[in-house]
């Protein structure tokens, strides 16, 4: 059965590619993003657009009334750790006020809110790699604490009323549509260097290691969290397996087909040494898990900036 969904963020990277997948199934999809760096053009042609900033609650709610969704899959976000250390406030307010908004809209008809959380980012340095659900939450930036105060709301509304919503933790999401002129998302910057020529910078020493995950599979964790009908709310999305800045780096190199050396700089505040996600709870549960490898997802995105 066609579903009518919310997707908050749809004009940026992995929201847009969540409203393709809707639409592509049959669904009515209305898309929430006030642009604040998303792109119009992302928003796929058979999505509905609305220009909302997510702490608007009246505005919010008098679209959700409106539209009536069964999903309201939340991705809008100030994503960029960078700017939460230099403008906490402002994290806060959309991460923390904004997910307020969101799951106080969604009350007005029940709507399930699928919720894009974080995994690294809210545990921190962690003993146990790749670490599972359970992993006690250290987060190193103002972005991780924001988001487990989200995620805190969404269980809390849970408890109160009786909601089934949901948490996916990701670990780096990467894919096409990534924005290479931002902070985050490495992927996309190093490809945005070598494609021009240029040369790639690495901070620190290079042997930080991340989960990359690619978008597609991210997406297909949201279409399985929105049926899941267990008893479960957290769950880690990645692939718990850990790739170093310096083998990505390589790996983005040889399917550029260049060997640029990159130009090391000084490691920066708040940056993990080591993060990979378990995520054997999702495979169980959601009936989920990574398929894209690395290199392949990694030659998917570079075909798709090179277009
Ligand atoms: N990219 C990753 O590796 C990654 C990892 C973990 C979690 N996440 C989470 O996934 C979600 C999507 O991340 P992304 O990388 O696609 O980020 P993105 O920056 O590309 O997309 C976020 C979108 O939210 C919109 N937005 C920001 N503030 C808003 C507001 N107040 N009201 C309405 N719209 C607003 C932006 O304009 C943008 O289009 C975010 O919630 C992020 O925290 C991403």
């Amino acid at each position: 059965m066609p579903i009518t969904a919310i997707v908050t963020g749809g004009a940026g990277f992995i929201a847009s590619h969540v409203a393709d997948a809707l639409i592509a199934r049959g669904d009515r999809v209305a898309v929430v993003d006030d642009l604040s760096s998303g792109e119009r053009e992302r928003v796929p042609d058979g999505a509905e657009f609305h220009r909302i900033d997510i702490r608007d609650a009246a505005a919010l709610r008098a679209l959700v009334s409106d539209l009536r969704p069964q999903a309201i899959f939340h991705l809008a976000a100030q994503a960029d750790v960078r700017v939460s250390v230099e403008d906490p406030g402002r994290d806060a307010d959309v991460n923390v006020r904004g997910t307020a908004e969101v799951l106080e809209a969604a009350r007005l008809c029940d709507a399930r809110v699928v919720f894009s959380s974080t995994g690294g980012a809210i545990y921190g340095e962690v003993d146990v790699i790749p670490s599972p659900e359970a992993t006690p939450c250290a987060a190193m930036a103002p972005y991780g604490v924001a988001k487990l105060c989200g995620e805190h709301y969404l269980e809390l509304y849970n408890r109160l009323y009786g909601t089934r919503h949901l948490i996916l933790r990701y670990g780096n999401v990467y894919g096409p549509r990534q924005d290479p002129h931002g902070e985050a998302g490495v992927v996309a910057i190093f490809f945005g260097k070598l494609v021009a020529g240029e040369t790639p910078l690495v901070f620190g020493d290079g042997s930080q290691t991340r989960d990359y995950v690619y978008v597609g599979d991210v997406v297909r964790a949201n279409l399985a969290a929105f049926d899941y009908a267990g008893g479960h709310t957290v769950f880690n999305i990645g692939t718990a397996v850990e790739t170093s800045v310096n083998d990505l780096l390589a790996e983005c190199q040889r399917a550029a087909g260049t060997d640029v050396m990159p130009e090391l700089r000084p490691a920066r505040l708040g940056e993990l040494s080591r993060s990979a996600l378990d995520v054997s709870l999702a495979g169980r549960e959601l009936g989920w898990r990574a398929t894209t490898p690395l290199g392949e997802g990694l030659s998917e995105t570079l075909r798709s900036i090179a277009r």
